[in-house]
Protein backbone atom coordinates (compact mmCIF):
# COMPACT_ATOMS: atom_id res chain seq x y z
CA UNK A 1 0.00 0.00 0.00
CA UNK A 2 0.97 3.50 -0.70
CA UNK A 3 -0.37 5.56 1.43
CA UNK A 4 1.66 8.90 2.14
CA UNK A 5 3.28 8.43 -0.68
CA UNK A 6 2.98 10.80 -3.79
CA UNK A 7 3.45 9.65 -7.27
CA UNK A 8 3.00 12.28 -10.66
CA UNK A 9 2.19 10.35 -13.37
CA UNK A 10 3.55 11.98 -16.57
CA UNK A 11 1.03 11.15 -19.87
CA UNK A 12 1.84 11.57 -22.89
CA UNK A 13 0.56 11.42 -26.35
CA UNK A 14 0.84 7.95 -27.29
CA UNK A 15 -2.50 5.83 -28.37
CA UNK A 16 -2.09 4.01 -24.27
CA UNK A 17 -2.70 7.16 -22.95
CA UNK A 18 -5.99 5.33 -22.46
CA UNK A 19 -4.41 3.21 -20.06
CA UNK A 20 -2.57 4.97 -18.19
CA UNK A 21 -6.89 6.16 -16.41
CA UNK A 22 -6.02 2.69 -15.01
CA UNK A 23 -2.88 3.61 -13.64
CA UNK A 24 -4.37 6.64 -11.92
CA UNK A 25 -7.05 4.36 -10.58
CA UNK A 26 -5.40 1.76 -9.58
CA UNK A 27 -2.53 4.11 -7.43
CA UNK A 28 -5.78 5.43 -5.74
CA UNK A 29 -7.07 1.95 -4.59
CA UNK A 30 -3.20 1.74 -3.20
CA UNK A 31 -3.76 4.70 -1.29
CA UNK A 32 -1.62 6.95 -3.30
CA UNK A 33 -1.77 10.70 -3.74
CA UNK A 34 -1.48 11.68 -7.72
CA UNK A 35 -0.63 14.27 -9.89
CA UNK A 36 -1.34 13.79 -13.24
CA UNK A 37 0.35 16.07 -15.83
CA UNK A 38 -0.33 15.83 -19.44
CA UNK A 39 0.97 17.14 -22.99
CA UNK A 40 -1.09 18.87 -25.06
CA UNK A 41 -1.03 15.95 -27.52
CA UNK A 42 -2.47 13.41 -24.28
CA UNK A 43 -5.14 16.06 -24.16
CA UNK A 44 -6.26 15.14 -28.04
CA UNK A 45 -6.31 11.50 -26.88
CA UNK A 46 -7.99 11.67 -23.32
CA UNK A 47 -9.58 14.23 -21.58
CA UNK A 48 -8.18 16.09 -18.66
CA UNK A 49 -11.64 15.50 -17.08
CA UNK A 50 -11.22 11.82 -16.93
CA UNK A 51 -8.24 11.63 -15.09
CA UNK A 52 -9.16 15.00 -12.69
CA UNK A 53 -12.09 12.74 -12.02
CA UNK A 54 -9.41 9.63 -11.21
CA UNK A 55 -7.01 11.45 -9.48
CA UNK A 56 -9.49 13.69 -7.44
CA UNK A 57 -7.02 16.95 -8.41
CA UNK A 58 -6.62 19.38 -11.23
CA UNK A 59 -4.41 18.09 -13.92
CA UNK A 60 -1.67 20.09 -15.23
CA UNK A 61 -0.92 20.72 -18.73
CA UNK A 62 0.51 23.77 -19.66
CA UNK A 63 3.11 25.41 -17.86
CA UNK A 64 1.75 28.95 -18.00
CA UNK A 65 -1.93 28.20 -17.36
CA UNK A 66 -3.61 29.90 -14.36
CA UNK A 67 -3.22 27.81 -11.55
CA UNK A 68 -5.67 28.25 -8.35
CA UNK A 69 -2.38 28.39 -5.93
CA UNK A 70 0.40 30.75 -6.69
CA UNK A 71 3.11 28.24 -6.07
CA UNK A 72 4.98 27.50 -9.26
CA UNK A 73 3.64 24.45 -10.04
CA UNK A 74 6.42 22.45 -12.21
CA UNK A 75 8.75 23.16 -9.21
CA UNK A 76 6.25 22.57 -6.29
CA UNK A 77 5.51 19.39 -8.12
CA UNK A 78 8.93 18.08 -9.15
CA UNK A 79 9.38 18.85 -5.16
CA UNK A 80 6.62 17.22 -4.08
CA UNK A 81 7.26 13.98 -6.01
CA UNK A 82 7.93 10.67 -4.11
CA UNK A 83 8.11 9.25 -7.72
CA UNK A 84 7.71 10.61 -11.21
CA UNK A 85 6.17 8.47 -13.69
CA UNK A 86 5.43 8.39 -17.55
CA UNK A 87 2.90 6.47 -19.25
CA UNK A 88 2.82 6.06 -21.98
CA UNK A 89 6.45 7.32 -22.41
CA UNK A 90 6.69 8.28 -26.27
CA UNK A 91 10.31 8.44 -28.12
CA UNK A 92 9.85 11.90 -27.74
CA UNK A 93 9.34 12.40 -24.34
CA UNK A 94 12.31 10.39 -23.82
CA UNK A 95 14.57 12.03 -26.38
CA UNK A 96 13.63 15.18 -24.31
CA UNK A 97 14.94 13.63 -21.05
CA UNK A 98 17.60 12.07 -22.33
CA UNK A 99 18.95 15.60 -23.51
CA UNK A 100 17.46 18.22 -21.35
CA UNK A 101 14.55 19.75 -23.25
CA UNK A 102 12.54 21.77 -21.10
CA UNK A 103 9.48 23.07 -23.26
CA UNK A 104 6.33 22.07 -21.34
CA UNK A 105 4.89 21.34 -18.10
CA UNK A 106 6.14 17.71 -18.26
CA UNK A 107 9.52 17.80 -19.61
CA UNK A 108 10.05 20.75 -17.68
CA UNK A 109 8.59 19.06 -14.03
CA UNK A 110 10.76 15.69 -15.21
CA UNK A 111 14.04 18.18 -15.45
CA UNK A 112 13.64 19.97 -12.20
CA UNK A 113 12.56 16.32 -10.39
CA UNK A 114 15.15 15.25 -7.28
CA UNK A 115 12.47 12.07 -7.47
CA UNK A 116 13.42 8.40 -9.38
CA UNK A 117 11.75 8.17 -12.73
CA UNK A 118 9.90 5.32 -13.66
CA UNK A 119 9.04 5.05 -17.69
CA UNK A 120 6.67 2.91 -19.57
CA UNK A 121 7.83 3.07 -22.77
CA UNK A 122 4.76 2.77 -25.62
CA UNK A 123 5.57 2.95 -29.35
CA UNK A 124 5.67 1.30 -32.29
CA UNK A 125 8.49 -1.42 -33.14
CA UNK A 126 10.68 0.63 -35.32
CA UNK A 127 10.27 3.59 -33.45
CA UNK A 128 11.21 1.31 -30.03
CA UNK A 129 14.17 -0.37 -32.18
CA UNK A 130 15.61 3.00 -33.68
CA UNK A 131 19.35 3.73 -32.76
CA UNK A 132 18.48 7.05 -31.59
CA UNK A 133 15.64 5.43 -29.32
CA UNK A 134 17.85 3.00 -28.11
CA UNK A 135 20.94 5.13 -27.41
CA UNK A 136 18.47 7.70 -25.40
CA UNK A 137 17.22 4.75 -23.66
CA UNK A 138 20.73 3.47 -22.66
CA UNK A 139 21.57 6.83 -21.59
CA UNK A 140 18.46 7.27 -19.11
CA UNK A 141 19.41 3.83 -18.05
CA UNK A 142 22.96 5.03 -17.11
CA UNK A 143 21.80 8.05 -15.45
CA UNK A 144 19.45 5.65 -12.85
CA UNK A 145 16.12 6.21 -14.77
CA UNK A 146 14.09 2.87 -14.50
CA UNK A 147 11.98 1.59 -17.14
CA UNK A 148 8.47 -0.91 -17.10
CA UNK A 149 8.48 -2.42 -20.43
CA UNK A 150 7.91 -2.31 -23.13
CA UNK A 151 6.58 -5.91 -24.14
CA UNK A 152 5.55 -7.11 -27.02
CA UNK A 153 2.11 -7.61 -28.76
CA UNK A 154 -0.61 -6.18 -31.43
CA UNK A 155 0.34 -2.59 -31.39
CA UNK A 156 -2.46 0.26 -32.00
CA UNK A 157 -0.61 0.90 -35.59
CA UNK A 158 -1.31 -2.49 -36.73
CA UNK A 159 2.12 -3.48 -36.14
CA UNK A 160 3.26 -6.57 -34.16
CA UNK A 161 6.33 -6.39 -32.04
CA UNK A 162 7.96 -4.52 -29.10
CA UNK A 163 6.72 -1.39 -28.32
CA UNK A 164 3.82 -2.37 -26.28
CA UNK A 165 3.05 -0.27 -23.39
CA UNK A 166 3.00 -2.98 -19.97
CA UNK A 167 -0.16 -3.65 -18.66
CA UNK A 168 -1.56 -0.60 -15.88
CA UNK A 169 -1.15 -4.25 -13.47
CA UNK A 170 2.69 -4.35 -13.91
CA UNK A 171 3.20 -0.64 -14.08
CA UNK A 172 1.57 -0.34 -10.38
CA UNK A 173 3.41 -3.00 -9.56
CA UNK A 174 6.71 -1.43 -10.72
CA UNK A 175 5.82 1.79 -8.80
CA UNK A 176 5.08 -0.03 -5.47
CA UNK A 177 8.56 -2.07 -6.07
CA UNK A 178 10.51 0.95 -5.87
CA UNK A 179 8.12 3.27 -3.22
CA UNK A 180 8.24 0.59 -1.01
CA UNK A 181 10.23 -2.22 -2.12
CA UNK A 182 9.99 -5.92 -0.98
CA UNK A 183 11.88 -7.38 1.69
CA UNK A 184 11.08 -10.81 0.99
CA UNK A 185 14.54 -12.03 1.43
CA UNK A 186 14.97 -10.83 4.97
CA UNK A 187 16.88 -13.42 7.17
CA UNK A 188 18.45 -15.41 3.93
CA UNK A 189 21.82 -16.13 2.99
CA UNK A 190 22.60 -14.78 -1.05
CA UNK A 191 25.53 -15.47 -2.32
CA UNK A 192 26.12 -13.75 -5.99
CA UNK A 193 29.36 -14.16 -8.27
CA UNK A 194 30.36 -11.42 -10.87
CA UNK A 195 32.56 -10.11 -13.13
CA UNK A 196 35.71 -12.14 -14.95
CA UNK A 197 38.59 -13.86 -13.74
CA UNK A 198 41.99 -13.17 -14.70
CA UNK A 199 44.67 -16.13 -15.61
CA UNK A 200 48.22 -14.76 -15.59
CA UNK A 201 50.34 -15.51 -18.25
CA UNK A 202 53.31 -13.85 -16.79
CA UNK A 203 53.53 -10.60 -14.66
CA UNK A 204 52.31 -8.36 -17.61
CA UNK A 205 49.74 -10.08 -18.96
CA UNK A 206 46.77 -12.12 -18.67
CA UNK A 207 44.12 -13.99 -20.18
CA UNK A 208 40.52 -12.87 -19.09
CA UNK A 209 37.10 -12.10 -21.06
CA UNK A 210 34.82 -8.69 -21.40
CA UNK A 211 32.43 -9.78 -18.26
CA UNK A 212 31.96 -5.73 -16.71
CA UNK A 213 30.32 -7.35 -13.32
CA UNK A 214 27.17 -4.96 -14.19
CA UNK A 215 24.86 -8.60 -14.05
CA UNK A 216 26.03 -9.82 -11.07
CA UNK A 217 26.29 -6.57 -9.30
CA UNK A 218 22.53 -5.26 -9.90
CA UNK A 219 21.61 -8.61 -8.47
CA UNK A 220 23.51 -8.47 -5.39
CA UNK A 221 21.60 -5.01 -5.40
CA UNK A 222 18.58 -5.92 -5.72
CA UNK A 223 19.27 -8.81 -3.59
CA UNK A 224 19.87 -6.35 -0.79
CA UNK A 225 17.35 -4.00 -0.91
CA UNK A 226 15.05 -6.93 -0.52
CA UNK A 227 16.41 -7.85 3.21
CA UNK A 228 18.90 -10.57 2.24
CA UNK A 229 22.44 -11.05 4.00
CA UNK A 230 24.27 -10.42 0.69
CA UNK A 231 27.73 -11.64 -0.24
CA UNK A 232 29.57 -10.82 -3.49
CA UNK A 233 31.82 -12.74 -4.56
CA UNK A 234 33.88 -10.64 -7.43
CA UNK A 235 36.22 -10.71 -9.93
CA UNK A 236 38.27 -7.57 -11.04
CA UNK A 237 35.73 -4.97 -12.90
CA UNK A 238 35.64 -1.04 -12.18
CA UNK A 239 31.88 -0.76 -10.68
CA UNK A 240 31.13 0.61 -7.14
CA UNK A 241 29.59 -2.31 -5.23
CA UNK A 242 26.76 -1.54 -3.93
CA UNK A 243 25.80 -0.03 -0.89
CA UNK A 244 25.07 -3.09 2.63
CA UNK A 245 26.49 -5.60 0.14
CA UNK A 246 30.26 -8.05 2.06
CA UNK A 247 32.35 -8.38 -1.32
CA UNK A 248 34.97 -10.96 -1.57
CA UNK A 249 37.30 -10.07 -4.14
CA UNK A 250 39.06 -13.01 -5.94
CA UNK A 251 41.08 -12.82 -9.49
CA UNK A 252 41.80 -16.40 -10.58
CA UNK A 253 38.93 -19.45 -11.51
CA UNK A 254 41.31 -21.20 -8.90
CA UNK A 255 40.59 -18.39 -6.31
CA UNK A 256 37.44 -18.08 -7.08
CA UNK A 257 36.45 -22.02 -6.63
CA UNK A 258 38.49 -22.02 -3.39
CA UNK A 259 36.07 -19.35 -2.30
CA UNK A 260 33.05 -20.84 -3.47
CA UNK A 261 33.70 -24.20 -1.95
CA UNK A 262 34.35 -22.17 1.53
CA UNK A 263 30.94 -20.80 1.51
CA UNK A 264 28.56 -22.56 -0.30
CA UNK A 265 27.03 -24.71 1.87
CA UNK A 266 25.97 -21.91 4.11
CA UNK A 267 24.14 -20.10 1.59
CA UNK A 268 20.17 -20.35 1.48
CA UNK A 269 20.12 -18.87 -2.53
CA UNK A 270 23.51 -19.28 -5.07
CA UNK A 271 23.69 -17.04 -8.12
CA UNK A 272 26.58 -17.38 -10.42
CA UNK A 273 26.67 -14.83 -13.03
CA UNK A 274 30.76 -14.58 -13.37
CA UNK A 275 32.25 -15.42 -15.85
CA UNK A 276 34.78 -17.53 -14.68
CA UNK A 277 37.88 -18.58 -17.50
CA UNK A 278 37.44 -22.39 -18.54
CA UNK A 279 41.31 -22.68 -18.91
CA UNK A 280 44.45 -21.70 -17.26
CA UNK A 281 48.07 -21.69 -18.19
CA UNK A 282 49.96 -24.15 -17.18
CA UNK A 283 53.17 -22.19 -16.24
CA UNK A 284 52.71 -18.76 -15.30
CA UNK A 285 56.39 -17.21 -16.22
CA UNK A 286 58.23 -15.62 -13.40
CA UNK A 287 59.63 -13.15 -15.69
CA UNK A 288 58.13 -10.93 -18.55
CA UNK A 289 57.90 -13.61 -21.70
CA UNK A 290 60.70 -12.44 -23.99
CA UNK A 291 59.85 -11.59 -27.66
CA UNK A 292 61.17 -14.28 -30.09
CA UNK A 293 60.96 -12.60 -33.88
CA UNK A 294 59.86 -14.71 -36.21
CA UNK A 295 59.29 -17.72 -34.15
CA UNK A 296 55.27 -19.15 -33.38
CA UNK A 297 54.54 -18.47 -29.53
CA UNK A 298 52.54 -21.50 -28.19
CA UNK A 299 50.74 -21.43 -24.68
CA UNK A 300 49.76 -24.23 -22.89
CA UNK A 301 46.40 -23.96 -20.93
CA UNK A 302 44.89 -27.05 -18.85
CA UNK A 303 41.07 -27.13 -17.82
CA UNK A 304 39.97 -25.00 -14.76
CA UNK A 305 37.75 -26.32 -12.41
CA UNK A 306 33.94 -26.33 -13.35
CA UNK A 307 33.01 -23.77 -9.78
CA UNK A 308 29.33 -24.30 -10.82
CA UNK A 309 29.15 -27.91 -11.26
CA UNK A 310 31.24 -28.34 -8.06
CA UNK A 311 28.65 -26.61 -5.75
CA UNK A 312 25.92 -28.62 -7.23
CA UNK A 313 27.55 -31.46 -5.72
CA UNK A 314 27.64 -29.95 -2.77
CA UNK A 315 23.63 -28.46 -2.85
CA UNK A 316 22.45 -28.15 0.26
CA UNK A 317 18.45 -29.48 1.54
CA UNK A 318 16.66 -26.34 0.45
CA UNK A 319 19.18 -24.65 -1.65
CA UNK A 320 18.25 -22.86 -4.49
CA UNK A 321 21.25 -22.94 -7.43
CA UNK A 322 21.00 -20.59 -10.33
CA UNK A 323 23.94 -20.47 -12.90
CA UNK A 324 24.36 -18.58 -16.08
CA UNK A 325 24.57 -19.53 -19.78
CA UNK A 326 26.64 -17.33 -21.92
CA UNK A 327 25.98 -18.55 -25.43
CA UNK A 328 26.40 -17.55 -28.83
CA UNK A 329 24.58 -20.38 -30.23
CA UNK A 330 22.12 -23.00 -29.78
CA UNK A 331 20.71 -21.13 -26.65
CA UNK A 332 18.10 -23.30 -25.53
CA UNK A 333 20.10 -26.81 -26.11
CA UNK A 334 22.88 -25.57 -24.59
CA UNK A 335 21.32 -24.15 -20.97
CA UNK A 336 19.47 -26.89 -20.57
CA UNK A 337 22.70 -29.35 -20.77
CA UNK A 338 24.28 -27.09 -18.42
CA UNK A 339 20.94 -27.04 -16.06
CA UNK A 340 21.45 -31.22 -15.69
CA UNK A 341 25.01 -31.13 -15.88
CA UNK A 342 25.78 -28.82 -12.69
CA UNK A 343 22.37 -29.97 -10.75
CA UNK A 344 21.23 -26.52 -11.12
CA UNK A 345 17.65 -25.33 -10.33
CA UNK A 346 17.40 -22.44 -12.87
CA UNK A 347 19.74 -21.25 -15.42
CA UNK A 348 19.49 -17.85 -17.07
CA UNK A 349 20.56 -17.99 -21.04
CA UNK A 350 21.31 -14.78 -22.34
CA UNK A 351 22.46 -15.11 -25.90
CA UNK A 352 25.78 -12.55 -25.62
CA UNK A 353 25.71 -11.54 -29.68
CA UNK A 354 22.33 -10.22 -29.43
CA UNK A 355 21.76 -6.11 -29.00
CA UNK A 356 21.73 -4.94 -25.52
CA UNK A 357 22.39 -8.52 -23.98
CA UNK A 358 25.43 -9.80 -22.52
CA UNK A 359 29.17 -8.13 -21.67
CA UNK A 360 28.89 -4.52 -20.74
CA UNK A 361 25.48 -2.99 -21.33
CA UNK A 362 23.45 -2.13 -18.91
CA UNK A 363 20.27 -4.45 -20.32
CA UNK A 364 20.12 -7.96 -20.82
CA UNK A 365 17.76 -10.42 -22.74
CA UNK A 366 17.09 -13.71 -20.88
CA UNK A 367 15.47 -16.98 -20.95
CA UNK A 368 14.59 -18.85 -17.64
CA UNK A 369 15.33 -22.41 -17.92
CA UNK A 370 14.60 -24.68 -15.14
CA UNK A 371 12.64 -28.39 -15.05
CA UNK A 372 9.56 -27.27 -15.40
CA UNK A 373 10.51 -25.44 -19.43
CA UNK A 374 11.58 -22.26 -20.56
CA UNK A 375 10.59 -18.92 -20.64
CA UNK A 376 11.46 -15.91 -22.44
CA UNK A 377 12.14 -12.39 -20.94
CA UNK A 378 11.44 -9.03 -23.15
CA UNK A 379 14.94 -6.95 -22.98
CA UNK A 380 15.02 -5.08 -20.05
CA UNK A 381 17.59 -3.32 -17.26
CA UNK A 382 19.84 -5.80 -15.85
CA UNK A 383 18.16 -4.32 -12.62
CA UNK A 384 15.02 -5.38 -13.81
CA UNK A 385 16.23 -8.82 -14.66
CA UNK A 386 18.28 -9.05 -11.35
CA UNK A 387 14.40 -8.57 -9.63
CA UNK A 388 13.09 -11.32 -12.06
CA UNK A 389 15.54 -13.82 -11.19
CA UNK A 390 14.95 -13.43 -7.47
CA UNK A 391 11.55 -13.70 -7.61
CA UNK A 392 12.08 -16.92 -9.81
CA UNK A 393 14.49 -18.11 -7.40
CA UNK A 394 12.04 -17.78 -4.34
CA UNK A 395 9.18 -19.19 -6.59
CA UNK A 396 11.38 -22.07 -6.97
CA UNK A 397 12.40 -22.21 -3.21
CA UNK A 398 8.85 -22.10 -1.81
O1 LIG B 1 29.27 -8.95 -16.31
P1 LIG B 1 28.43 -8.36 -17.43
O2 LIG B 1 29.25 -7.47 -18.35
O3 LIG B 1 27.21 -7.67 -16.90
O4 LIG B 1 27.95 -9.54 -18.36
C1 LIG B 1 27.03 -10.47 -17.88
C2 LIG B 1 27.40 -11.90 -18.29
C3 LIG B 1 27.32 -12.04 -19.79
C4 LIG B 1 28.82 -12.26 -17.80
C5 LIG B 1 26.34 -12.82 -17.56
O5 LIG B 1 25.06 -12.47 -18.01
C6 LIG B 1 26.61 -14.29 -17.87
O6 LIG B 1 26.14 -14.85 -18.83
N1 LIG B 1 27.41 -14.97 -16.98
C7 LIG B 1 27.87 -16.34 -17.16
C8 LIG B 1 29.13 -16.36 -18.00
C9 LIG B 1 29.66 -17.79 -18.22
O7 LIG B 1 30.71 -18.10 -17.77
O8 LIG B 1 28.80 -18.57 -18.83
P2 LIG B 1 29.10 -20.14 -19.18
O9 LIG B 1 27.95 -20.53 -20.04
O10 LIG B 1 30.45 -20.29 -19.72
O11 LIG B 1 29.02 -20.86 -17.77
C10 LIG B 1 27.83 -21.44 -17.26
C11 LIG B 1 27.76 -21.28 -15.75
O12 LIG B 1 28.86 -21.96 -15.15
C12 LIG B 1 27.85 -19.86 -15.26
O13 LIG B 1 26.97 -19.71 -14.16
C13 LIG B 1 29.31 -19.70 -14.83
O14 LIG B 1 29.43 -18.76 -13.74
C14 LIG B 1 29.66 -21.10 -14.39
N2 LIG B 1 31.06 -21.48 -14.61
C15 LIG B 1 31.67 -21.37 -15.82
C16 LIG B 1 32.95 -21.80 -15.99
C17 LIG B 1 33.64 -22.38 -14.91
N3 LIG B 1 34.88 -22.80 -15.03
N4 LIG B 1 33.02 -22.50 -13.73
C18 LIG B 1 31.76 -22.09 -13.56
O15 LIG B 1 31.18 -22.17 -12.48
Amino acid sequence: MLSGKHVVLGVTGGIAAYKACEVVSRLRKMHAEVDVIMTENATRLVQPLTFETLSNRPVCVDTFSRVESWDVKHISLAQKADLMVVAPATANIMAKLAHGIADDMLSTTLLATKAPILLAPAMNTGMWTAEATQQNLQTLLNRGIKTVGPGNGFLACGDTGSGRMSEPAEIAEAIQAILCPKRDLEGMKVLITAGPTVERIDPVRYLTNDSSGKMGYAIAEAAQKRGADVTLVSGPVHIPVPAGVNVVPVTSTLSLYDCMMELCEKQDIIIQAAAPADYRVEHIAEQKIKKQSGEPFTLTLVENPDIAKAVGQRKQQGQILVGFAAETQNVLTNAQSKLAKKNLDLIVANDVTAEGAGFGVDTNIVTFVSKEGSTHLPKMSKREVADRILDKALALKN
